[in-house]
Order: C-alpha cells, then structure tokens, then sequence
C-alpha cells in the first residue's frame, strides 16, 4: 500500500518520534530514561494512563527548537517513506517552550522550517493543547495558536486524558482560536464515549473529531456526523494497541463508513503502537476488505477536511485522481 500517496491527519510530533532518536537525545544530554523502554528498545507502557506518562518523559529530552527541527525532520522522512504527501501534525507549546508565546514562535519556526527542506511532503501544524493540564493551561496554549495563526499553524485542538473534566471546560480556548481564524479538532470518544462526542460538537463546534469511534455506540449520534459531515480522524492501530478494542474486527471504523460518516485514517503515534500508515492501510484491507479504491476514497476525504488553503488542498486532489 505504500505506493498509494496517503493524507494524514492525526500525528503527535512527539508520539511519532522513533525510539532510537530519544533515547540518543538522552544520552548526547546525559537524562536517564529508566521505566521508558522495554529491553527489546520499544516505548513501555501498560495502559493509557501509562503511555501518557512514558510520552511526557520521553519529551523531557525535547529541550530546545534544534531538537524539534530534528524530530521534525525525523518524523517527516518516515511518513514520506509511507507515501504521505501530506500530514498534519499536533505540537504541543506545553512541550515547546512551557506556554510562553515567544519561546513557542522559535520553536514553531524551527519546525516550520525543517518541513521547508522536504519538498515531497507538505506539513502543516495543529496547536494543542493537553486536557489533563487544565482549562487553565490550555488558555495559554490557544494564546501561543491565536499569536502564530495563518500560513503554518492552520488548526487548534487538544490531546490527553479525555476522562479529565468535560470538552466543554475548554470551550474558551477553543472559541480564541476560532476567532484567530484556526480550525477546530479534538479528541472525544476515543475514551469518553459517544457523550464526549456530542459534547465536542455541541460545545467545542469542532469539524473534525480525533478518534470519534465510540460514537458507534449511539446511531443518533452517527446520522448526526454522517448528516453534518463531521470528520473522523480514525487511528484504528492506536485503538487497537491501547485496548479501545480488543481486535481489529472489533474496530467500527468500517460500520461508521458504511453509515456515511467520513472516515480518515491515520497513525496517532505510530512507534509507540508498532505501526506505519501503510500497515494501517494493511491491515484494513485484510480486516475489511478496503481495495485501492477504498483507500483512495478515503485519502480523498482527508484532502478535503485538511486545515489547508485551496492551493494546496487542489494539489493534493490532483495527485490523488485515479491514475487510469
Ligand atoms: N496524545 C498522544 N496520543 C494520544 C491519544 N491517543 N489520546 C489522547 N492524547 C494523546
Ligand atoms: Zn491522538
């Protein structure tokens, strides 16, 4: 699958980072990372509430704007190895300068920039802001989104601990950014429930929803999202590897489909859940049955729901026409 050019538009920057670049940033800045990796290298985690914790103490290495040009660079070369032409990716000012709004400006531009240099991929960046850090915090994080708005940073929405406080507790931030003209995503019903998805919809005014799977649990709530065209950023091997389900034909990605939702697919953090976006795409094609077609069609729904400007979402919908 990997020769079919891919949209993506679900990736932490720092979830993608491969585990042989952290554990070689700790080493160059001396930062023991006991309880991180398994023997065999890979991230070690148990639960969700483990791999958000392994995830934050993996990014205590991420120290300055140069290791964010690095990771970037890192996490762009494996996502064009998979044949994406486009990613979207979830920065964290959290993670890139603590909050502070020039601090955050090096480190975007650092980013920015390391994407310049890669012509076979366009990137463009999702501020987020981290749930189980507060309504307090994520203000700051929407503040760091609303300053740097346009050009690079198209989109806002939040990560973390969905079982933290409702979706409607960041309805602030999220109303900041949208006045500084960002597009709206965050994650709900990945652990939340169908509920948490309403709440997104109803209370956040998102277009997009991270995961959203579990709004298979509630048909109103899926004609809803059919009805409105509310966009699913699906990440079937994250919910896979992190027990949402317990298989992949347990996954609902294929029964929202066939109910009219638009589905996407990506990788969420692909080293952490031994995972590529060509194996997805794999995998969905063992699981479902999902031919060159398919995947092209659902390829096509992520071009047409990125936080992209028409230029650039035309491009992608050129490259991604039927070739015969
Ligand atoms: N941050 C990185 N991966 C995440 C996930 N799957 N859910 C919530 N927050 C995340
Ligand atoms: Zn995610």
């Amino acid at each position: 699958m990997s020769t079919i050019p891919k949209v993506e538009l679900h990736l932490h920057i720092e979830g993608a980072a491969p585990p042989a670049f952290i554990r070689g940033l700790a080493q160059e800045k001396g930062v023991n990372l006991d309880g991180v990796f398994n023997e065999d290298g890979s991230y070690k985690f148990e639960s969700f509430n483990q791999f958000l914790s392994v995830y934050e103490a993996a990014c205590t290495v991420l120290t300055g704007p140069e290791e964010f040009a690095r990771l970037t660079t890192a996490v762009l070369e494996q996502s064009i190895a998979q044949g994406v032409i486009y990613t979207e990716a979830f920065l964290s000012p959290d993670f890139c300068g603590g909050g502070d709004v020039g601090a955050w400006r090096e480190y975007m531009n650092a980013m920015q920039e390391a994407a310049a240099k890669l012509p076979e991929i366009e990137m463009r960046g999702i501020v987020t802001c981290i749930r189980h850090f507060g309504p307090d915090q994520a203000k700051v994080a929407a503040k760091c989104a609303a300053e740097t708005a346009g050009g690079f940073i198209t989109g806002f929405g939040m990560g973390g601990d969905e079982m933290v406080g409702t979706q409607g507790d960041y309805a602030y931030s999220f109303d900041m950014a949208r006045e500084a003209g960002l597009r709206l995503t965050t994650h709900a019903g990945e652990w939340g429930g169908a509920d948490s998805v309403w709440q997104a919809v109803r209370d956040l005014k998102v277009e997009r929803v991270g995961h959203g799977v579990q709004a298979i649990d509630d048909l109103a709530l899926v004609d809803h999202l059919a009805e409105h065209g509310i966009v699913l950023e699906v990440c079937p091997g994250s919910n896979v590897a992190l027990g949402v389900y317990p298989d992949w034909r347990s996954h609902p990605i294929e029964k929202l489909r066939e109910r009219g939702v638009p589905v996407t697919v990506s990788t969420d953090d692909p080293p952490f859940f031994h995972t590529t976006l060509s194996a997805e795409y794999d995998r969905l094609a063992d699981t479902f049955g999902w031919d060159d077609e398919v995947v092209r069609e659902v390829n096509v729904t992520a071009a047409k729901s990125a936080f992209c400007d028409t230029v650039t979402r035309e491009k992608l919908l050129k490259t991604l026409e039927p070739t015969t």
